[in-house]
C-alpha cells in the first residue's frame, strides 16, 4: 500500500509530462515538414516568372484592349496582337512618353493559318508565344525601366533568350521608350 500510493500520485504528473514531451516532439518533427512545404511553394510560384526579370504572365490579359496587330514574315509566319493594361492604354491615348510605371504590354502570337472557309483569309492558328513588358523604372533601371518575359505554353523561356530582349528594343525603339508598337489608327 505504502509503495503504490506515491506512485498513484506521481502518475498524473508523469502523464502530463509525457503528453507535453510527445506534443513537443510532434511539433518539432512537423516543423521541418511545414517549413519545406512553405519553401517548396515559393520556388513553384517563382518558376513561372521569367529569369533575370521575374516577370509573370499578367492575369486577364486576354481581355485587354488592342494596341495594334502585327504580322511576322517567314520563317516565323506569325500573326501578333499587342495589348495593354489600362495604364498602357491611357498612356497611348494621351501620347504620354515615357510610359508610366505600372504599364504592362503583352504581345500575343499565333502561327498564320489559312481560313478553312475562305481561301484568301488568314486567321490565327496555334498560339506560339506570349511576351510581356512591365514598366518599373526603379526595379528595371538597367534595362530602360522595362522588365521582360517570354513564355511558351505558359512557361518562361531560358535566360539566354531573355538577354536578347532589351538590346533589340534599345536598337530599334529607343526614342519611343523602347516600345516598337504604335497605337493602331
Ligand atoms: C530582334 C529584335 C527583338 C528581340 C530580340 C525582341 N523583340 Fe520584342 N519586339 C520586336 C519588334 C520589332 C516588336 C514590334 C512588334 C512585332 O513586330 O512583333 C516587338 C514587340 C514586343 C512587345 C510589344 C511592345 C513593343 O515594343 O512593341 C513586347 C511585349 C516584346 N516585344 C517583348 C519582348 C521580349 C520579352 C523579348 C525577349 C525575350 C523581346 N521582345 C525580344 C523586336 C524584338
Amino acid at each position: 500500500m505504502t509503495s503504490t500510493e506515491p506512485e498513484k500520485k506521481r502518475s498524473p504528473c508523469a502523464t502530463v509530462i509525457v503528453v507535453a514531451v510527445v506534443l513537443l516532439v510532434v511539433l518539432l518533427t512537423c516543423m521541418p515538414y511545414l517549413l519545406s512545404m512553405a519553401l517548396a511553394q515559393a520556388p513553384a510560384a517563382r518558376a513561372e516568372a521569367s529569369p533575370i526579370f521575374g516577370v509573370t504572365i499578367p492575369d486577364g490579359y486576354k481581355q485587354w484592349e488592342l494596341i495594334a496587330p502585327a504580322e511576322e514574315a517567314a520563317p516565323l509566319n506569325e500573326l501578333r496582337a499587342v495589348v495593354g493594361n489600362q495604364t498602357a492604354i491611357d498612356a497611348y491615348n494621351d501620347g504620354k512618353l515615357p510610359f508610366p510605371d505600372g504599364t504592362i504590354l503583352v504581345k500575343r502570337a499565333w502561327k498564320r493559318a489559312k481560313s478553312p472557309e475562305f481561301a484568301s483569309a488568314t486567321i490565327p492558328g496555334a498560339a506560339t508565344t506570349v511576351q510581356v513588358m512591365v514598366k518599373d523604372s526603379r526595379k528595371y533601371g538597367a534595362t530602360g525601366g522595362w522588365g521582360f518575359g517570354r513564355f511558351v505554353n505558359g512557361r518562361p523561356v531560358d535566360e539566354g533568350q531573355h538577354r536578347t530582349c532589351f538590346a533589340c528594343h534599345e536598337a530599334g525603339a529607343k526614342d519611343h521608350d523602347y516600345v516598337f508598337t504604335r497605337l493602331a489608327p
